[in-house]
């Protein structure tokens, strides 16, 4: 996280640093505190993941069988498919203003609730909106 943060957004970026710091100092002595607690943190990662996924594509998956999708999109069998995992993050009717870093994006605005506050983290959901971390039974 600190290499994706630490890119030409740096200046930006600074104004994050010291609310980061005093959530995660309120929770110094917690052997293993949970993400609802640090909604900053997780907001951070989302948005690092987000803006520098580990992979281009993602979901590889291959045809059994001829499938068709629902909007009528037909796949062979033997044929592999991909998910374009890094358009996807920056595909602008999911994420406002999707090339910049907006560490506190995935937070309620003006506070430091997550936007869910009923959830814990989002940062390991999995989502079809951005399968970060695949999606189905194959993810982990
Ligand atoms: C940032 C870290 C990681 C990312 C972004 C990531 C991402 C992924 C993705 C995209 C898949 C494919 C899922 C699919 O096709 O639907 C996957 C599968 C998997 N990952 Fe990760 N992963 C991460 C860390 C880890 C770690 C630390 C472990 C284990 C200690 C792990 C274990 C696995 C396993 C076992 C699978 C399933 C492989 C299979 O069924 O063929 N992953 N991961």
């Amino acid at each position: 996280m600190p290499g994706n943060m630490a890119s030409s957004n740096a200046p930006t970026n600074y104004k994050y640093l010291m609310p980061l710091r005093k959530e995660i100092s309120q929770h110094a002595g917690d052997e293993f505190p949970h993400s609802k607690h640090l909604p900053l943190l997780d907001s951070i990662m989302q948005e690092s993941a987000r803006l520098n996924s580990s992979e281009t594509i993602t979901l590889r998956r291959k045809a059994t069988s001829k499938y068709t999708f629902s909007d009528g999109m037909k796949v062979e069998k033997g044929r592999t498919v991909y998910a374009p995992l890094r358009a996807m993050g920056r595909d602008l009717s999911h994420f406002h203003d999707p090339e910049s870093f907006i560490g506190d994006r995935f937070l309620q605005s003006g506070n430091l609730k997550p936007k869910d506050s009923t959830k814990g983290s989002e940062y390991t959901d999995i989502t079809a909106k951005y399968p970060y971390w695949g999606y189905g039974i194959d993810s982990w």
